[in-house]
């Protein structure tokens, strides 16, 4: 066991790091890119039953402080995913598929198709897109999400974990977490998706930067870190039977730190994964174990959840 050693639904990982569904997982191409890299894990790009094209270009912008996208689930539709995974060789790295139906029968047709597949892959459902238009985030609409939940939960008959969009109030943490927790089989809870609907501006093309739903988009990065933690946090409490993974705003050492003392198991990689290429795991992990021994840490699990209050 080294140092960066992690486990999720009691599977080892040799770094906490993965990319975040979205980022370097649409093609073959890239996946195998992920595989090469430090990254403990890698995930597939949020699947649909048919393949899509997605959103008018421009749709994803780097700013300042991070990203704004609208992407639209573009991707190769769910069997081109289910062939990596089926071709996949687990003992190298273990391997989560992202499925993120546009309905719930479509969700359970896929997900019937992963189960009879009989593979070691990883299930993180998707309830958060953003960037669908005319599709809510289902994780915004508690009844959606309890009967997806219950849906997901009969056919897929395994231990997944579900990709939540961002909370910004008690209640709403509360909520979210008692549904997730009358669902036993949900194991791990991914924190969080792009902050919706935002809207970035250039004042000197008195523009937005993006063209789908007149600019509206996903914002990530530097912009979502403290929401990011706040949400792995709040689950983390919730959600004693569960694990969590981290997303949101990390490009350095220090801030998969953050998300390991908030609660996280792993950690997910967008927004800095997009601009900076694979080479970034590398980074990251010599980052954090740094920071580990400056501090005297022998293992993640000495940290996680480790935050202390005032
Ligand atoms: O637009 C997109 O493809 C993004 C998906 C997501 O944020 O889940």
């Amino acid at each position: 066991m080294s140092l960066l050693s992690a486990s999720l639904l009691g599977i080892d990982f040799a770094s906490p790091l993965m990319n975040a569904s979205g980022v370097c997982c649409r093609y073959n191409e890239e996946l195998d890119a992920m595989l090469a890299s430090d990254a403990g894990s890698l995930i597939t790009k949020s699947c649909t039953l048919l393949p899509r094209e997605g959103n008018p270009e421009p749709r994803y912008t780097a700013t300042a402080l991070g990203s704004i996208n609208s992407m639209g689930l573009p991707n190769e539709g769910y069997e081109y995913y289910l062939d990596y995974a089926v071709k996949h060789d687990y003992a190298k790295k273990p391997l989560f598929m992202s499925v993120a139906g546009l309905s719930l029968e479509d969700n359970m047709a896929m997900l019937t198709a992963i189960r009879e597949a009989k593979l070691p892959a990883i299930v993180e459902l998707n309830l958060s897109c953003p960037n669908v238009p005319g599709k809510p985030q289902i994780a915004y609409d508690f009844e959606a999400m309890e009967s997806m939940l219950e849906a997901a939960s009969r056919v897929w008959a395994q231990p997944f974990g579900v990709k939540m969009p961002p909370y910004f109030d008690i209640a709403h943490f509360d909520e979210a977490a008692a549904i997730l927790n009358r669902h036993p089989l949900v194991k791990f809870i991914t924190c969080i998706n792009s902050i919706g609907n935002a809207l970035v501006i250039d004042i000197e093309r008195e523009s937005v930067v993006i063209k789908p739903k007149d600019g509206f988009g996903g914002i990530g990065g530097d912009y979502v870190l403290p929401t990011a933690l706040a949400n792995v946090n709040a689950f983390f409490r919730r959600c004693p039977d569960k694990q969590v993974i981290g997303c949101g705003g990390v490009k350095s050492g220090a801030e998969v730190f953050m998300h390991l003392l908030a609660g996280a198991s792993l950690v997910q990689v967008g927004t800095a994964l997009q601009e900076e290429g694979c080479g970034i795991f590398a980074r990251l992990n010599a980052e954090l174990a740094e920071i580990l021994q400056r501090k005297g840490y022998r293992s993640l699990e000495e940290v996680r959840g480790k935050l202390r209050t005032l």
